[in-house]
């Protein structure tokens, strides 16, 4: 018997209005994790209320008191990390030490902002008058809804939940269909934490129902998302005036120099294409190689590749891909990139049998128009590129739409410096992988992958406050600024 599981609405786990349920499944073999609700407008409207009703006494307490939540809904997950990284890798489908680090990033950042807490920074400044005091506060922007997605079931929901919350909005929360359990957890863990009622509530349900209804929702303040960037441009569209946080896709190209160490190359090109089987926005799906050491960096590529296991995430390298949609998505791009003449080196093939599993796939020959080495493929095909020199490839890195992450692998310090300057992305790594970004920095993209919006870190805190401005005129007569004195 599988468990079946409510809403989380003021306070209380509930069915949805709709009657209605849907299933999550285990992508490794299929089994059912468990029954949830397929909300309706009317769950979010119930969700929306309470954020609202909630919201007067969380933003009235003292920071360093929500804090307090924040830093216990830590230390929970640090005592159910076992079990909760092995339930992401049940969920999600990515290998188990992955599934941990999945906990070990909300475990950091439920930290990470439990200490500003303490902080909430504005600043001080001079005034053009004398006897007059300039300065800046953060304050909380309202009820705010978070759209996540199911690639990183845990992580992303705590990056954005722990900084709205420390900022003192209150959350409405509907998380990606394929993970609702992952989201149950959390919140569980929010709940025992003792978040006070309405301050975070649950709305399990599908994107054009649910997601859609809290986009449009004239009681919410803020949207964050992340996902597609085709979901973000409809959100940035149907949001009004809302506060909108944008995290979208990525095309993340690895840049390797003709003085790069190759075995270090290589080890961040499998972490970074085949790592949480290529399902990350950070993925490495571009390689761009100088053709000096092409073959030498080919040879160790595809030696290391075939020592990849695949399958169940508890006990392979490479797990499964989320579902059978996503399966055959990834399937459909590596035949367009045989058809325009990109050549196949290895993988290439659905794995027949239960679960969705693909096998690693590499090409070569990739040149910057085709379709392979232009959209985000969400799966283990990895795109080498090669080029002649250093200006060619930053040219290639910079081809797409994308600007997420970015990485160069070089000994030469000049190189290094000049692709941190001229890389279109929000992230540069040298000499490592284009994933692994840590909590307590902002992460974010350029160009198509976002708005301008970042999370995590201080910038985390942008995007979840508003800035005012204070003046306080202690001369006591009327001051004019900008007005010349009779
Ligand atoms: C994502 O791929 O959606 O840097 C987020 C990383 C992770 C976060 C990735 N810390 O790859």
């Amino acid at each position: 018997m599988v468990g079946s599981y409510k809403n989380y609405i003021n306070g209380k786990w509930i069915n949805s209005k709709s009657g209605k349920i849907f299933k999550s499944y285990n992508p490794a073999n299929g089994s059912v994790l468990g029954t949830f609700q397929f909300s309706n407008s009317e769950d979010v409207d119930a969700a929306v209320d309470a954020a609202n009703k909630a919201f007067k006494s969380w933003s009235e307490t003292p920071p360093p008191k929500r804090a307090e939540i924040l830093l216990k809904v830590a230390e929970i997950l640090k005592k159910r990390k076992a079990e909760l990284g092995k339930l992401v890798t049940q969920e999600m489908g990515k290998q188990l030490k992955e599934g941990l680090g999945d906990v070990q990033e909300a475990i950091d950042i439920f930290e990470y902002m439990h200490g500003e807490g303490r902080r909430l920074l504005g600043y001080t400044t001079t005034s053009e008058l004398s006897k007059k005091f300039s300065m800046t506060i953060r304050r909380p922007i309202g009820a705010v809804g978070l759209i996540t997605p199911w690639n990183f079931p845990i992580a992303i929901p705590a990056w954005k939940l722990s900084a709205a919350l420390i900022c003192g909005n209150t959350v409405v929360f509907k998380p990606a269909t394929d993970t609702p359990l992952c989201a149950v957890k959390l919140i569980q863990v929010l709940e025992q934490a003792g978040i006070p009622k309405g301050v975070v509530n649950l709305v399990t349900g599908n994107g054009s129902e649910v997601g859609e209804n809290i986009v449009k929702h004239p009681k919410l303040k803020a949207i964050s998302f992340t996902g597609s960037v085709e979901v973000g441009r409809s959100i940035a569209e149907n949001a009004g005036l809302k506060k909108v946080g944008l995290e979208l896709g990525g095309k993340n190209p690895i840049i390797v120099m003709h003085d790069a160490d190759l075995d270090l190359a290589v080890d961040g090109v499998l972490w970074g294409g085949f790592g949480t089987t290529g399902q990350r926005c950070t993925a490495a799906s571009r390689v761009i190689v100088h053709r000096a050491v092409l073959h030498k960096f080919l040879n160790k590529l595809l030696f290391k590749t075939k020592q990849l296991t695949i399958g169940d995430g508890l006990k392979c390298d490479v797990g499964p891909l989320i579902n059978a949609h996503q399966l055959h998505k990834v399937h459909r791009y590596v035949m367009i990139g045989i058809q325009e003449g990109a050549k196949l080196l290895c993988g290439g093939k659905i794995i027949e049998g239960k679960g969705n599993f693909y096998e690693p796939t590499i090409f070569t020959n990739v040149t910057k128009d085709m379709v392979i080495a232009r959209e985000e493929i969400f799966g283990p095909v990895i795109c080498v590129m090669p080029v002649s020199n250093f200006d060619e490839a930053i040219e290639v890195a910079n081809s797409v739409d994308y600007g997420l992450s970015s990485a160069i692998y070089t000994n030469n310090v000049d190189l290094a410096f000049e692709a941190i300057e001229k890389l279109e992305a929000g992230l540069t790594y040298v000499n490592s992988s284009t994933i692994g970004s840590e909590v307590h920095l902002p992460f974010g993209g350029v160009k198509n992958t976002g708005n301008g919006s970042r999370e995590a870190g201080i910038e985390g805190i942008h995007e979840f406050s508003e800035t005012k401005t204070i003046y306080v005129d202690y001369s006591g007569k009327l001051q004019k600024a900008q007005i010349e004195d009779d």
